[in-house]
């Protein structure tokens, strides 16, 4: 044993890639396991910003490898990208990077079916995607006819045959349904994503057998997920989710390795709450603590730029995914953002309009959307915290919030994050947070 994980227990940007960057001392190996070029993941290391998409946080550590497993979903064009942007900036990839031949390919038709739904004439279908591709190809993974795995793409006969075939199928549909839809030409995707190949094969392998041996060779992994668990395709704000399933129940499935291997399961959470596209927020502010926290959080999308959605902390919402991610500790993150407000209010309860008190988390969006979040208020802090490197130096008011969110979570904090740098970073003893 001594696998870990890192899973997001709120919407998403909870700085995960932090976290991992931080455990990577602790490990040898980091691992996606679901979401593709939707997740960006910030990390500082002596004032230089990574910015990583598909590929693991782990790569900015020498010695790290790191893998991308069957269950995230692969631009080629996108993860080519990324490698050669990574190298400019002095990454070396060495042979570190292990992609997985069972993993899908985003296709040109995956972002054009995208824009087909993201752009219909019916708000109520904009769901407020990254526009990856993310959802289409996970659709024709799930739906099994049309799906094309990193694998394929090095069968050329077959996978010109298959995109034929395919391509007949979404050209008929395209043109039909999107005016401006230029139809495609089989020839010509099979040898882009044919050159693609070649560029990708030296990273290319049976990743589930790599791990496999990386775990009979007592290899210590770090799982990194990506997105958060209320984005979980099963356990989300559905249909406000993401494709995948961003909680923990995701990593045997796009892995390959069983839980069993994990004996630290660390969930992620903001010190206050963010969400970036539709869907329910009970917690959300419109007023100016939420522009506030979004100008000195730096909330806007590592991916998009779109602004983030603020609010306070929900402890219904983290209290349920702390449950289905089975989080054993959690890291409180961006506490540093709070500093300067009054008062700090996190939310304890939900109530329905009738005042009925709602304690768990409604599985139905009109269910969640008719809930209004019951507040505890408690003392602010004025200062600034970002110089902070101990538990007890934190101001007592700083020290009850996060012993506070610990209780509401029912799961310890053992990490307590007030900088985006590697060394900003408080990690508790016994004793502390207690
Ligand atoms: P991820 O997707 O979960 O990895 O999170 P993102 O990288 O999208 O968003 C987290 C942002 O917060 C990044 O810009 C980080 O550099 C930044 N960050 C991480 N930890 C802290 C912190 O404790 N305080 C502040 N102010 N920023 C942080
Ligand atoms: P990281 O890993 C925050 C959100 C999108 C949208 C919904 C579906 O950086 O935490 P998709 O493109 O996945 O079909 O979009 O999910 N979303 C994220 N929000 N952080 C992410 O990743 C996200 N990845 C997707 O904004 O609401
Ligand atoms: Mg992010």
């Amino acid at each position: 044993m001594a696998s870990t994980c890192v899973v997001g227990l709120q919407w998403g940007d909870e700085a995960k890639g932090k976290i991992v960057d931080l455990l990577c001392d602790q490990h040898d190996t980091v691992v996606r396991y679901q979401g593709g070029a939707n997740a960006g993941h910030t990390v500082v290391v002596d004032a230089i910003t990574y910015k990583l998409s598909l590929i693991p946080t782990g790569i900015l550590r020498p010695g790290i490898a790191c893998v991308i497993g069957n269950g995230v979903v692969i631009h080629p064009p996108a993860l080519l990208r990324e490698v050669e942007t990574l190298s400019k900036q002095g990454v070396d990839f060495g042979d570190r990077l292990h992609v997985s031949d069972r993993a899908h390919v985003i296709m040109p038709w995956h972002l054009a079916e995208e824009r087909l739904t993201e752009e219909s004439a019916s708000a109520a279908d904009h769901l407020g995607t990254t526009r990856r591709g993310i959802g289409p190809c996970y659709r024709d993974k799930v739906g099994r006819v049309h799906g094309v795995r990193v694998g394929d793409l090095y069968h050329p006969r077959q996978f010109r045959e298959h995109l034929e075939r395919i391509v007949e199928f979404k050209n008929r549909l395209l043109t039909a349904m999107l005016p401006d839809f230029e139809p495609l030409d089989a020839n010509a995707v099979a040898d882009e994503y044919l050159d693609y190949a070649e560029r990708l094969r030296p990273y290319v392998c049976d990743a589930t057998s790599w791990l496999h041996n990386a775990v009979q060779s007592n290899r210590r992994l770090l799982f990194e997920g990506a997105q958060g668990s209320l984005l979980d395709i099963d356990h989300g704000s559905y249909p406000y989710v993401t494709s995948s399933n961003s909680s923990a129940a995701g990593i045997a499935a796009g892995s390959g390795i069983p839980t069993r291997h994990i004996d630290r399961w660390i969930g992620i959470v903001k010190a206050y709450t963010t969400r970036v596209g539709g869907g329910p927020f009970p917690t959300e502010l419109h007023d100016e603590i939420g522009e506030r926290i979004r100008r000195i959080g730096r909330e806007y999308g590592t991916v998009t730029g779109r602004p983030r959605r603020c609010g306070w902390f929900d402890s219904v919402a983290a209290r349920y995914s702390a449950r289905v991610s089975g989080s054993t500790e959690i890291a409180v993150m961006l506490l540093d953002v709070l500093s300067g407000l009054k008062e700090v209010r996190v939310a304890v309860a939900y109530e329905d309009e009738n005042g009925k008190a709602v304690n768990d988390m409604p599985g139905q969006l009109a269910n969640l959307e008719r809930c209004r979040p019951v507040f505890e208020t408690m003392p602010g802090w004025d200062d600034d915290l970002t110089g902070v490197r101990s538990w007890s130096d934190l101001p007592e008011a700083a020290r009850n919030y996060v012993k506070f969110l610990g209780k509401q979570i029912g799961v310890p904090v053992s990490i307590v994050s007030v900088g985006p740098e590697r060394s900003q970073t408080i990690v508790l003893k016994e004793g502390d947070g207690k």
